[in-house]
């Protein structure tokens, strides 16, 4: 089993930060997960809320702001005043600090109504750093998910949804979404669940997993990944 840092090593460091991401990793974690959108001017930045608000303290959303305007912005006092200072990143930095043998799990955070091209500009990140092939892309927005499967088939595409959601690879293949992983929320997900993902080619990757005991529970359900904001209780029983 799998272990990524949910938003990095969140419990640890300031979520989605380039802190989280290196504490992830030095935990023994074999990578993490990520929240992604983009800026007014098209950049690619990490960050889970929509609002600045929580993280820096600024009340604006990301989307009405320039890369320029959020650079300067303090994304990790809120958390600890020993991460005063620390920015809120752009996804190229992040994977430019990530080892290429480590997992990176993309999260599109994307809304009806956004403006169009956040698939685009992530896929042509991954591509350009040669991590389009082993790279997990998922979202909430599974219409993200069928834009990234026409423009990158080879793309490791992840369905993320919260509660339980029926037979959900007759539901990918209805809709036209070639899977690689469903990424369920780890309190509805059963082991005939991932027994059934498995029959049908797919992996498993759950969320937030904290507890080290459940952890091991989902380790003998078969699960592959689990997403945590605190990697170090999470290691596996059997590498
Ligand atoms: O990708 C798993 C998890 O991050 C989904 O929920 O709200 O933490 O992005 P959220
Ligand atoms: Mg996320």
């Amino acid at each position: 089993m799998l272990v990524l840092g949910h938003r990095g090593a969140s419990g640890y460091a300031p979520e989605n930060t380039a802190s989280a991401f290196r504490k992830a990793l030095a935990l023994g974690g074999d990578g993490f997960e990520l929240d992604v959108q983009r800026t007014r001017d098209g950049v690619v930045v990490v960050h889970h809320d929509w609002s600045l608000l929580r993280t820096t303290g600024t009340p604006s959303f990301i989307a009405d702001r320039t890369y320029g305007e959020i650079a300067g912005l303090d994304a990790g006092s809120w958390f600890s005043e020993a991460f005063r200072g620390e920015p809120v990143p752009r996804l190229d930095d992040v994977l430019d600090l990530t080892p290429p043998d480590r997992i990176v799990n993309v999260e599109i955070k994307s809304r009806a109504g956004d403006a169009p091209g956040l698939e685009e500009s992530v896929v042509a990140l991954l591509e350009a750093r040669g991590r389009l092939e082993e790279t997990i892309v998922s979202s909430f927005n599974h219409a993200s998910l069928r834009r990234l499967g026409e423009i990158a088939p080879s793309l490791r595409l992840g369905l993320l949804y919260d509660g339980v959601l029926l037979n959900p690879w007759d539901y990918a293949r209805r809709e036209g979404l070639r899977l690689y992983s469903l990424h369920p929320a780890e309190e509805y997900l059963s082991a005939d669940q991932v027994r059934r993902a498995h029959e049908e080619g797919l992996r498993v990757a759950c969320w937030t997993v904290n507890d080290g005991d459940r952890a091991r529970e989902l380790e003998s359900f078969g699960v592959d990944m689990v997403i945590t904001n605190y990697p170090d209780r999470c290691r596996p029983s059997r590498p």
